[in-house]
Protein backbone atom coordinates (compact mmCIF):
# COMPACT_ATOMS: atom_id res chain seq x y z
CA UNK A 1 0.00 0.00 0.00
CA UNK A 2 0.49 3.67 -0.53
CA UNK A 3 0.57 5.72 2.63
CA UNK A 4 -0.36 9.68 2.13
CA UNK A 5 0.29 12.03 4.43
CA UNK A 6 -2.37 14.79 4.93
CA UNK A 7 -1.29 18.44 5.50
CA UNK A 8 -4.71 19.65 5.13
CA UNK A 9 -4.92 20.27 1.37
CA UNK A 10 -8.49 20.08 -0.12
CA UNK A 11 -7.08 18.07 -2.76
CA UNK A 12 -5.43 14.90 -0.81
CA UNK A 13 -8.61 12.85 -1.26
CA UNK A 14 -8.35 13.48 -4.61
CA UNK A 15 -4.78 11.80 -4.65
CA UNK A 16 -6.06 8.91 -3.08
CA UNK A 17 -9.01 8.23 -5.19
CA UNK A 18 -6.33 8.49 -8.58
CA UNK A 19 -4.26 5.80 -6.94
CA UNK A 20 -7.00 3.63 -6.07
CA UNK A 21 -7.82 3.98 -9.77
CA UNK A 22 -5.08 1.62 -10.68
CA UNK A 23 -6.44 -0.96 -8.28
CA UNK A 24 -2.86 0.22 -5.86
CA UNK A 25 -4.35 0.57 -1.94
CA UNK A 26 -3.67 3.87 -0.09
CA UNK A 27 -4.56 5.24 2.95
CA UNK A 28 -4.52 8.90 4.61
CA UNK A 29 -3.74 9.67 7.45
CA UNK A 30 -2.88 13.20 9.25
CA UNK A 31 0.82 14.12 9.04
CA UNK A 32 1.04 14.33 13.24
CA UNK A 33 0.13 10.63 13.49
CA UNK A 34 1.97 8.37 11.03
CA UNK A 35 1.16 5.22 11.22
CA UNK A 36 3.97 2.30 12.32
CA UNK A 37 5.54 1.50 9.33
CA UNK A 38 6.28 -1.78 8.16
CA UNK A 39 6.73 -3.75 4.22
CA UNK A 40 3.50 -3.39 3.06
CA UNK A 41 3.63 -0.06 2.90
CA UNK A 42 5.69 0.60 -0.70
CA UNK A 43 5.82 4.30 -0.64
CA UNK A 44 4.80 7.72 0.74
CA UNK A 45 3.32 10.66 -0.74
CA UNK A 46 3.20 14.73 1.40
CA UNK A 47 0.05 16.33 0.58
CA UNK A 48 -0.45 19.98 -0.07
CA UNK A 49 -1.23 22.24 2.60
CA UNK A 50 -2.83 25.12 3.14
CA UNK A 51 0.03 26.54 5.53
CA UNK A 52 3.55 27.72 3.89
CA UNK A 53 7.00 26.24 5.38
CA UNK A 54 7.54 29.59 6.92
CA UNK A 55 4.48 29.81 9.65
CA UNK A 56 5.25 29.61 12.51
CA UNK A 57 3.05 26.84 13.27
CA UNK A 58 3.89 25.07 9.78
CA UNK A 59 3.30 21.56 9.85
CA UNK A 60 7.20 20.18 10.29
CA UNK A 61 7.18 16.18 10.92
CA UNK A 62 9.50 14.14 11.43
CA UNK A 63 10.41 12.25 8.28
CA UNK A 64 13.87 10.41 8.90
CA UNK A 65 12.01 7.11 9.19
CA UNK A 66 10.68 7.52 5.80
CA UNK A 67 12.91 9.33 3.59
CA UNK A 68 15.59 7.49 1.88
CA UNK A 69 13.67 4.26 3.02
CA UNK A 70 10.65 4.70 1.77
CA UNK A 71 10.17 5.98 -1.88
CA UNK A 72 8.90 9.32 -1.20
CA UNK A 73 6.81 12.02 -3.60
CA UNK A 74 5.93 15.47 -1.98
CA UNK A 75 3.06 17.36 -3.36
CA UNK A 76 3.41 21.30 -3.66
CA UNK A 77 3.93 21.75 0.53
CA UNK A 78 4.95 18.10 0.41
CA UNK A 79 7.78 19.80 -1.86
CA UNK A 80 8.30 22.38 -0.64
CA UNK A 81 8.89 20.72 3.03
CA UNK A 82 11.25 18.55 1.64
CA UNK A 83 13.53 21.60 -0.25
CA UNK A 84 12.89 23.73 3.04
CA UNK A 85 14.25 20.82 6.01
CA UNK A 86 16.94 20.70 3.73
CA UNK A 87 18.72 23.32 3.28
CA UNK A 88 16.61 24.57 0.37
CA UNK A 89 15.17 27.83 0.44
CA UNK A 90 11.11 28.79 -0.33
CA UNK A 91 9.66 32.05 -0.65
CA UNK A 92 6.93 33.46 -1.51
CA UNK A 93 6.10 33.69 -5.09
CA UNK A 94 6.49 37.32 -6.91
CA UNK A 95 3.06 36.47 -8.47
CA UNK A 96 0.22 33.84 -7.34
CA UNK A 97 0.75 31.00 -8.91
CA UNK A 98 -2.76 29.54 -9.61
CA UNK A 99 -4.28 27.40 -12.44
CA UNK A 100 -2.86 25.73 -15.66
CA UNK A 101 0.76 25.69 -16.49
CA UNK A 102 2.78 24.42 -18.93
CA UNK A 103 5.31 21.37 -17.94
CA UNK A 104 8.87 21.48 -19.51
CA UNK A 105 10.15 17.97 -18.66
CA UNK A 106 13.93 18.88 -18.31
CA UNK A 107 15.63 15.41 -17.15
CA UNK A 108 13.80 13.27 -19.47
CA UNK A 109 15.35 9.82 -17.96
CA UNK A 110 13.94 10.56 -14.23
CA UNK A 111 11.30 8.01 -13.76
CA UNK A 112 8.23 10.53 -12.99
CA UNK A 113 8.25 11.53 -16.40
CA UNK A 114 8.82 7.89 -18.42
CA UNK A 115 6.12 8.02 -21.64
CA UNK A 116 4.44 11.58 -20.44
CA UNK A 117 4.77 14.08 -22.90
CA UNK A 118 7.74 16.44 -22.97
CA UNK A 119 5.59 19.48 -22.71
CA UNK A 120 2.21 18.67 -20.61
CA UNK A 121 -0.90 20.77 -19.16
CA UNK A 122 -0.47 21.23 -15.41
CA UNK A 123 -2.57 22.92 -12.19
CA UNK A 124 -0.27 24.72 -10.15
CA UNK A 125 -1.86 26.42 -7.04
CA UNK A 126 0.30 27.63 -4.23
CA UNK A 127 1.56 31.03 -2.87
CA UNK A 128 5.02 30.13 -2.04
CA UNK A 129 7.97 28.92 -4.76
CA UNK A 130 11.43 27.48 -4.41
CA UNK A 131 13.85 29.32 -4.91
CA UNK A 132 16.79 27.60 -4.42
CA UNK A 133 17.06 24.11 -4.21
CA UNK A 134 19.62 21.97 -1.82
CA UNK A 135 22.90 20.70 -2.72
CA UNK A 136 22.08 16.99 -3.94
CA UNK A 137 18.40 17.90 -5.29
CA UNK A 138 18.20 18.16 -9.09
CA UNK A 139 15.47 20.01 -10.98
CA UNK A 140 13.73 18.14 -13.48
CA UNK A 141 10.82 19.81 -14.54
CA UNK A 142 9.74 23.34 -15.13
CA UNK A 143 7.05 25.98 -16.35
CA UNK A 144 7.78 29.35 -17.40
CA UNK A 145 7.36 30.72 -14.36
CA UNK A 146 8.31 28.23 -11.97
CA UNK A 147 11.93 26.76 -12.50
CA UNK A 148 11.81 24.48 -9.71
CA UNK A 149 8.49 22.42 -10.98
CA UNK A 150 9.95 19.05 -9.95
CA UNK A 151 12.88 17.82 -8.55
CA UNK A 152 14.49 14.50 -7.59
CA UNK A 153 17.21 13.81 -4.47
CA UNK A 154 20.39 12.21 -5.96
CA UNK A 155 20.85 8.81 -4.95
CA UNK A 156 17.68 8.08 -3.44
CA UNK A 157 14.08 7.63 -4.45
CA UNK A 158 12.31 10.98 -3.27
CA UNK A 159 10.89 13.33 -5.56
CA UNK A 160 8.99 16.55 -5.34
CA UNK A 161 6.69 18.18 -7.43
CA UNK A 162 5.28 21.71 -7.35
CA UNK A 163 2.06 21.31 -9.44
CA UNK A 164 -1.13 18.69 -8.30
CA UNK A 165 -1.06 15.86 -10.58
CA UNK A 166 -3.94 14.59 -8.33
CA UNK A 167 -7.05 17.26 -10.44
CA UNK A 168 -7.83 16.12 -13.71
CA UNK A 169 -6.63 19.69 -15.16
CA UNK A 170 -3.38 18.16 -14.83
CA UNK A 171 -3.69 16.30 -18.13
CA UNK A 172 -1.22 13.58 -17.59
CA UNK A 173 -1.16 13.58 -13.88
CA UNK A 174 -2.70 9.96 -13.55
CA UNK A 175 0.03 8.95 -15.60
CA UNK A 176 2.49 10.67 -13.48
CA UNK A 177 0.95 9.05 -10.31
CA UNK A 178 0.95 5.66 -11.61
CA UNK A 179 4.76 5.68 -12.75
CA UNK A 180 5.48 6.65 -8.80
CA UNK A 181 2.79 4.05 -7.33
CA UNK A 182 3.91 1.15 -9.75
CA UNK A 183 7.14 2.05 -11.50
CA UNK A 184 9.21 3.42 -8.45
CA UNK A 185 7.25 2.03 -5.57
CA UNK A 186 6.76 -1.67 -7.00
CA UNK A 187 2.74 -1.56 -5.94
CA UNK A 188 0.82 -4.43 -7.35
CA UNK A 189 -2.56 -3.47 -9.17
CA UNK A 190 -4.00 -5.72 -7.99
CA UNK A 191 -6.62 -3.94 -5.38
CA UNK A 192 -10.26 -4.61 -7.15
CA UNK A 193 -13.99 -5.38 -6.29
CA UNK A 194 -13.47 -8.58 -6.26
CA UNK A 195 -9.88 -8.88 -4.11
CA UNK A 196 -11.90 -6.64 -2.17
CA UNK A 197 -15.03 -8.89 -1.23
CA UNK A 198 -12.90 -12.04 -0.83
CA UNK A 199 -10.62 -10.45 1.46
CA UNK A 200 -13.43 -8.15 3.56
CA UNK A 201 -15.28 -11.47 3.87
CA UNK A 202 -12.84 -13.22 4.73
CA UNK A 203 -11.60 -11.19 7.38
CA UNK A 204 -15.28 -10.86 8.40
CA UNK A 205 -15.54 -14.17 9.24
CA UNK A 206 -12.61 -13.96 11.09
CA UNK A 207 -13.83 -11.52 13.53
CA UNK A 208 -17.41 -12.51 13.66
CA UNK A 209 -16.93 -16.52 13.95
CA UNK A 210 -20.34 -17.28 15.19
CA UNK A 211 -21.89 -13.96 16.31
CA UNK A 212 -24.69 -12.12 15.37
CA UNK A 213 -25.13 -9.23 13.89
CA UNK A 214 -27.66 -6.55 13.15
CA UNK A 215 -27.76 -3.96 10.23
CA UNK A 216 -30.12 -1.04 9.87
CA UNK A 217 -31.19 -0.98 6.19
CA UNK A 218 -31.91 2.46 4.35
CA UNK A 219 -32.57 1.72 0.78
CA UNK A 220 -29.16 3.45 0.14
CA UNK A 221 -26.32 1.92 -1.61
CA UNK A 222 -24.12 2.07 1.69
CA UNK A 223 -26.02 0.46 4.08
CA UNK A 224 -27.13 -2.37 0.71
CA UNK A 225 -23.59 -3.08 0.43
CA UNK A 226 -22.60 -3.16 3.66
CA UNK A 227 -25.28 -5.95 4.48
CA UNK A 228 -24.15 -7.96 1.52
CA UNK A 229 -20.80 -8.11 2.78
CA UNK A 230 -21.83 -9.10 6.09
CA UNK A 231 -24.50 -11.68 5.29
CA UNK A 232 -21.41 -13.57 2.51
CA UNK A 233 -19.90 -13.73 5.72
CA UNK A 234 -21.79 -14.72 8.61
CA UNK A 235 -25.40 -15.58 6.46
CA UNK A 236 -28.82 -16.17 8.98
CA UNK A 237 -26.47 -14.80 11.58
CA UNK A 238 -27.24 -10.88 10.36
CA UNK A 239 -30.57 -9.89 10.77
CA UNK A 240 -31.30 -6.37 8.71
CA UNK A 241 -34.20 -3.92 10.30
CA UNK A 242 -35.73 -1.50 7.70
CA UNK A 243 -37.99 0.95 9.30
CA UNK A 244 -40.54 2.87 8.23
CA UNK A 245 -40.27 6.32 9.29
CA UNK A 246 -43.26 7.43 7.70
CA UNK A 247 -41.00 10.03 5.65
CA UNK A 248 -39.78 7.68 2.75
CA UNK A 249 -40.45 8.12 -0.98
CA UNK A 250 -44.04 6.86 -2.57
CA UNK A 251 -43.80 3.36 -2.54
CA UNK A 252 -40.43 2.76 -1.05
CA UNK A 253 -40.80 0.87 2.00
CA UNK A 254 -42.64 -2.35 -0.13
CA UNK A 255 -40.29 -1.57 -2.83
CA UNK A 256 -36.92 -1.72 -1.04
CA UNK A 257 -38.01 -4.31 1.16
CA UNK A 258 -39.06 -6.55 -1.44
CA UNK A 259 -35.64 -6.51 -3.27
CA UNK A 260 -33.68 -7.12 -0.51
CA UNK A 261 -35.70 -10.25 0.07
CA UNK A 262 -34.96 -11.20 -3.47
CA UNK A 263 -31.07 -10.84 -2.48
CA UNK A 264 -31.63 -13.56 -0.29
CA UNK A 265 -31.47 -10.90 2.98
CA UNK A 266 -33.00 -11.38 6.37
CA UNK A 267 -34.87 -8.06 6.44
CA UNK A 268 -37.57 -7.45 9.29
CA UNK A 269 -39.20 -4.34 8.17
CA UNK A 270 -40.96 -2.03 10.94
CA UNK A 271 -43.59 0.14 10.10
CA UNK A 272 -42.98 3.11 12.86
CA UNK A 273 -44.73 6.04 10.88
CA UNK A 274 -47.52 6.92 13.71
CA UNK A 275 -44.91 7.04 16.12
CA UNK A 276 -42.96 9.41 14.39
CA UNK A 277 -45.92 11.47 12.92
CA UNK A 278 -46.82 11.93 16.83
CA UNK A 279 -43.73 13.04 17.99
CA UNK A 280 -43.06 15.41 14.85
CA UNK A 281 -46.77 16.88 15.79
CA UNK A 282 -46.53 20.61 16.25
CA UNK A 283 -42.68 20.81 15.98
CA UNK A 284 -41.26 22.86 13.11
CA UNK A 285 -37.72 24.00 13.83
CA UNK A 286 -35.35 21.61 11.20
CA UNK A 287 -32.54 20.64 13.71
CA UNK A 288 -35.37 19.57 16.68
CA UNK A 289 -37.25 17.51 13.67
CA UNK A 290 -33.56 15.96 12.47
CA UNK A 291 -33.52 15.20 16.51
CA UNK A 292 -36.68 13.74 16.81
CA UNK A 293 -36.70 11.67 14.16
CA UNK A 294 -32.92 10.28 14.75
CA UNK A 295 -34.21 9.64 18.37
CA UNK A 296 -37.23 7.56 17.21
CA UNK A 297 -35.39 5.83 14.71
CA UNK A 298 -32.70 4.49 17.50
CA UNK A 299 -35.45 3.72 19.96
CA UNK A 300 -37.25 1.38 17.38
CA UNK A 301 -34.43 0.21 16.12
CA UNK A 302 -33.26 -1.00 19.73
CA UNK A 303 -36.57 -2.14 20.54
CA UNK A 304 -36.17 -4.76 17.32
CA UNK A 305 -32.65 -5.80 18.09
CA UNK A 306 -33.76 -6.53 21.65
CA UNK A 307 -35.59 -9.24 20.15
CA UNK A 308 -32.89 -10.76 18.32
CA UNK A 309 -31.15 -13.33 21.21
CA UNK A 310 -27.80 -12.75 21.96
CA UNK A 311 -27.02 -9.86 19.46
CA UNK A 312 -23.20 -8.38 19.63
CA UNK A 313 -21.99 -6.52 16.75
CA UNK A 314 -23.92 -3.59 15.41
CA UNK A 315 -23.64 -3.58 11.63
CA UNK A 316 -23.41 0.06 9.77
CA UNK A 317 -22.34 1.48 6.82
CA UNK A 318 -19.90 3.81 7.27
CA UNK A 319 -17.45 4.68 4.13
CA UNK A 320 -13.53 6.46 3.77
CA UNK A 321 -15.02 10.12 3.87
CA UNK A 322 -16.26 9.85 7.65
CA UNK A 323 -13.54 7.87 8.23
CA UNK A 324 -10.63 9.84 7.46
CA UNK A 325 -9.37 12.26 10.32
CA UNK A 326 -9.03 15.78 8.90
CA UNK A 327 -6.25 18.15 9.17
CA UNK A 328 -8.24 21.62 10.58
CA UNK A 329 -6.61 24.59 9.82
CA UNK A 330 -8.92 26.78 11.66
CA UNK A 331 -9.84 24.52 14.19
CA UNK A 332 -13.22 22.46 14.28
CA UNK A 333 -15.83 23.90 11.43
CA UNK A 334 -18.86 25.63 12.41
CA UNK A 335 -22.01 22.91 12.43
CA UNK A 336 -24.12 24.12 9.53
CA UNK A 337 -26.92 21.22 9.91
CA UNK A 338 -26.62 17.86 12.38
CA UNK A 339 -26.46 15.38 9.70
CA UNK A 340 -25.30 11.94 11.24
CA UNK A 341 -28.40 11.59 12.96
CA UNK A 342 -27.86 8.38 14.39
CA UNK A 343 -25.01 8.76 15.66
CA UNK A 344 -26.00 7.54 19.47
CA UNK A 345 -26.49 4.21 18.38
CA UNK A 346 -23.93 1.92 19.19
CA UNK A 347 -23.06 3.44 22.56
CA UNK A 348 -27.11 3.41 23.11
CA UNK A 349 -27.74 -0.12 22.21
CA UNK A 350 -24.06 -1.31 24.17
CA UNK A 351 -22.98 -3.57 20.82
CA UNK A 352 -19.57 -3.79 19.10
CA UNK A 353 -19.66 -1.39 15.72
CA UNK A 354 -18.35 -3.48 12.30
CA UNK A 355 -18.22 -1.00 9.18
CA UNK A 356 -17.30 -3.17 6.25
CA UNK A 357 -16.84 -0.24 4.30
CA UNK A 358 -14.48 2.20 5.90
CA UNK A 359 -12.03 2.13 3.60
CA UNK A 360 -14.02 2.76 0.57
CA UNK A 361 -15.04 6.15 -1.12
CA UNK A 362 -18.26 6.40 -2.48
CA UNK A 363 -17.57 5.06 -5.57
CA UNK A 364 -16.03 2.62 -4.51
CA UNK A 365 -18.72 1.22 -2.79
CA UNK A 366 -20.77 1.12 -6.01
CA UNK A 367 -18.23 -1.15 -7.92
CA UNK A 368 -18.35 -3.29 -5.25
CA UNK A 369 -22.38 -3.67 -5.02
CA UNK A 370 -21.84 -4.12 -8.56
CA UNK A 371 -19.41 -6.88 -7.81
CA UNK A 372 -21.96 -8.48 -5.41
CA UNK A 373 -25.10 -8.07 -7.56
CA UNK A 374 -26.91 -5.30 -6.61
CA UNK A 375 -29.53 -4.53 -8.43
CA UNK A 376 -29.10 -0.82 -10.61
CA UNK A 377 -32.19 0.76 -8.21
CA UNK A 378 -30.28 0.60 -5.53
CA UNK A 379 -26.80 1.06 -6.75
CA UNK A 380 -27.35 4.75 -8.73
CA UNK A 381 -30.15 5.87 -6.32
CA UNK A 382 -29.73 9.74 -5.17
CA UNK A 383 -28.48 10.06 -1.90
CA UNK A 384 -31.66 10.57 0.46
CA UNK A 385 -31.85 12.01 3.87
CA UNK A 386 -31.58 10.16 7.14
CA UNK A 387 -35.06 12.62 8.13
CA UNK A 388 -36.07 11.88 4.35
CA UNK A 389 -39.54 14.31 3.56
CA UNK A 390 -39.25 15.23 7.36
CA UNK A 391 -36.63 17.80 6.30
CA UNK A 392 -38.65 18.45 2.66
CA UNK A 393 -41.76 19.48 4.59
CA UNK A 394 -40.58 22.90 5.58
CA UNK A 395 -42.54 23.67 9.04
CA UNK A 396 -44.26 21.55 10.86
CA UNK A 397 -44.68 17.90 9.07
CA UNK A 398 -48.53 16.22 9.14
CA UNK A 399 -49.79 13.09 7.73
CA UNK A 400 -51.69 15.45 4.87
CA UNK A 401 -48.69 17.28 4.00
CA UNK A 402 -45.63 13.49 3.72
CA UNK A 403 -48.95 12.11 1.18
CA UNK A 404 -49.17 15.74 -0.89
CA UNK A 405 -45.32 15.77 -1.07
CA UNK A 406 -45.08 11.83 -1.94
CA UNK A 407 -47.30 12.57 -4.70
CA UNK A 408 -45.54 15.56 -6.66
CA UNK A 409 -41.93 14.08 -5.59
CA UNK A 410 -43.23 10.62 -7.33
CA UNK A 411 -44.48 12.27 -10.50
CA UNK A 412 -41.04 14.18 -10.45
CA UNK A 413 -38.81 11.55 -9.96
CA UNK A 414 -40.65 9.20 -12.34
CA UNK A 415 -40.22 11.65 -15.10
CA UNK A 416 -36.48 11.88 -14.98
CA UNK A 417 -36.22 8.81 -15.17
CA UNK A 418 -38.88 8.23 -17.92
CA UNK A 419 -36.84 11.18 -19.69
CA UNK A 420 -33.38 10.27 -19.37
CA UNK A 421 -32.03 12.26 -17.09
CA UNK A 422 -31.94 10.60 -13.69
CA UNK A 423 -28.47 9.22 -13.85
CA UNK A 424 -27.35 12.69 -15.12
CA UNK A 425 -28.33 14.21 -11.99
CA UNK A 426 -26.55 13.68 -8.21
CA UNK A 427 -30.17 14.62 -6.35
CA UNK A 428 -33.12 15.46 -7.26
CA UNK A 429 -36.48 15.96 -4.88
CA UNK A 430 -39.55 18.27 -4.33
CA UNK A 431 -40.02 20.33 -1.36
CA UNK A 432 -43.63 21.48 0.06
CA UNK A 433 -43.48 24.88 0.72
CA UNK A 434 -44.91 26.28 3.87
CA UNK A 435 -47.21 28.95 1.83
CA UNK A 436 -50.14 28.75 0.05
CA UNK A 437 -51.00 30.78 -2.83
CA UNK A 438 -53.91 31.73 -5.10
CA UNK A 439 -54.95 29.80 -8.48
CA UNK A 440 -58.02 29.75 -10.67
CA UNK A 441 -58.97 26.04 -11.71
CA UNK A 442 -61.61 25.78 -14.17
CA UNK A 443 -63.94 28.41 -12.60
CA UNK A 444 -62.81 28.02 -9.33
CA UNK A 445 -60.38 30.04 -7.19
CA UNK A 446 -57.67 27.91 -5.41
CA UNK A 447 -55.76 28.65 -2.28
CA UNK A 448 -53.21 25.36 -1.97
CA UNK A 449 -49.66 24.41 -1.79
CA UNK A 450 -46.41 25.49 -3.24
CA UNK A 451 -43.97 23.37 -4.51
CA UNK A 452 -40.56 23.77 -5.20
CA UNK A 453 -38.30 21.75 -7.41
CA UNK A 454 -34.72 20.74 -6.81
CA UNK A 455 -31.99 18.56 -8.67
CA UNK A 456 -28.56 19.47 -8.45
CA UNK A 457 -25.19 18.43 -9.64
CA UNK A 458 -21.88 17.22 -7.40
CA UNK A 459 -19.50 15.01 -7.07
CA UNK A 460 -19.76 15.25 -3.01
CA UNK A 461 -22.43 16.71 -2.33
CA UNK A 462 -20.14 19.38 -0.21
CA UNK A 463 -20.12 21.84 -3.38
CA UNK A 464 -23.38 21.45 -5.90
CA UNK A 465 -24.87 23.79 -8.54
CA UNK A 466 -28.31 23.61 -10.42
CA UNK A 467 -28.94 21.28 -13.20
CA UNK A 468 -30.09 22.87 -16.27
CA UNK A 469 -33.19 21.07 -17.54
CA UNK A 470 -34.50 21.80 -20.63
CA UNK A 471 -38.10 23.94 -20.13
CA UNK A 472 -39.84 21.54 -21.56
CA UNK A 473 -39.16 19.29 -19.15
CA UNK A 474 -40.36 22.10 -16.52
CA UNK A 475 -43.06 22.48 -18.35
CA UNK A 476 -44.65 18.78 -18.43
CA UNK A 477 -43.89 18.10 -14.72
CA UNK A 478 -45.45 21.15 -13.65
CA UNK A 479 -48.53 20.36 -15.45
CA UNK A 480 -48.44 16.75 -14.30
CA UNK A 481 -47.93 17.73 -10.52
CA UNK A 482 -50.68 20.60 -10.79
CA UNK A 483 -53.19 18.67 -12.44
CA UNK A 484 -53.13 15.24 -10.61
CA UNK A 485 -51.87 16.60 -7.37
CA UNK A 486 -55.04 18.19 -5.25
CA UNK A 487 -53.73 20.43 -3.01
CA UNK A 488 -50.86 21.98 -5.43
CA UNK A 489 -51.58 24.13 -7.41
CA UNK A 490 -47.40 26.06 -8.19
CA UNK A 491 -44.58 24.73 -8.55
CA UNK A 492 -41.65 26.30 -8.47
CA UNK A 493 -37.66 25.62 -9.39
CA UNK A 494 -34.81 26.22 -7.44
CA UNK A 495 -31.24 27.71 -8.96
CA UNK A 496 -29.53 28.19 -6.07
CA UNK A 497 -26.42 26.64 -6.00
CA UNK A 498 -23.96 25.18 -2.95
CA UNK A 499 -22.65 27.50 -1.17
CA UNK A 500 -24.18 29.87 -0.58
CA UNK A 501 -27.49 27.86 -0.39
CA UNK A 502 -27.62 23.97 0.64
CA UNK A 503 -28.80 21.41 -1.43
CA UNK A 504 -31.80 20.38 1.08
CA UNK A 505 -34.00 23.45 2.26
CA UNK A 506 -33.56 22.61 5.88
P1 LIG B 1 -26.97 20.00 2.42
O1 LIG B 1 -28.42 20.30 2.54
O2 LIG B 1 -26.20 20.19 3.69
O3 LIG B 1 -26.91 18.43 2.09
O4 LIG B 1 -26.34 20.68 1.25
C1 LIG B 1 -25.77 17.74 1.66
C2 LIG B 1 -26.13 16.28 1.56
O5 LIG B 1 -26.46 15.76 2.84
C3 LIG B 1 -27.79 15.28 2.86
N1 LIG B 1 -28.39 15.64 4.15
C4 LIG B 1 -28.60 14.78 5.15
N2 LIG B 1 -28.36 13.46 5.24
N3 LIG B 1 -29.24 13.45 7.44
C5 LIG B 1 -28.70 12.78 6.38
O6 LIG B 1 -28.51 11.57 6.47
C6 LIG B 1 -29.50 14.78 7.43
O7 LIG B 1 -29.98 15.33 8.41
C7 LIG B 1 -29.16 15.48 6.22
N4 LIG B 1 -29.27 16.77 5.84
C8 LIG B 1 -28.79 16.85 4.56
C9 LIG B 1 -28.48 15.95 1.70
O8 LIG B 1 -29.59 15.19 1.26
C10 LIG B 1 -27.37 16.02 0.69
O9 LIG B 1 -27.18 14.77 0.05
Amino acid sequence: KILILDFGSQYTQLIARRIREFNVYCEIHPFNRIPKLDNTVKGVILSGSPFSVRDKNAPMPDLTGIRGRYPLLGICYGAQLLSHTNGGEVLPSAIREYGRATLEVVDSNCPLFTSLSPKSQVWMSHGDTIAKIPDNFKVVASTADVKVGAFSVLGEQTYGIQFHPEVYHSVEGSKLLKNFVVDICGCNQDWTPASFIDETVSNLRNQLGNDKVVLGLSGGVDSSVAAMLLHKAVGPNLTCIFVDNGLLRKNEFSQVLESYKTLGLNVIGVDASQRFYSELKGVSDPEHKRKIIGRIFIEVFDEEAHKIKDVKWLGQGTIYPDVIESVSVNGPSATIKSHHNVGGLPEKMNLKVIEPLRLLFKDEVRRVGKELGLPGGILNRHPFPGPGLGIRILGEVTPEKVRLLQEADSIYIQGLREAGLYDKIWQAGAILLPVQSVGVMGDERTYEFVVALRAVTSTDGMTADWFHFPYEFLARISNEIINRVKGINRVVYDISSKPPATIEWE
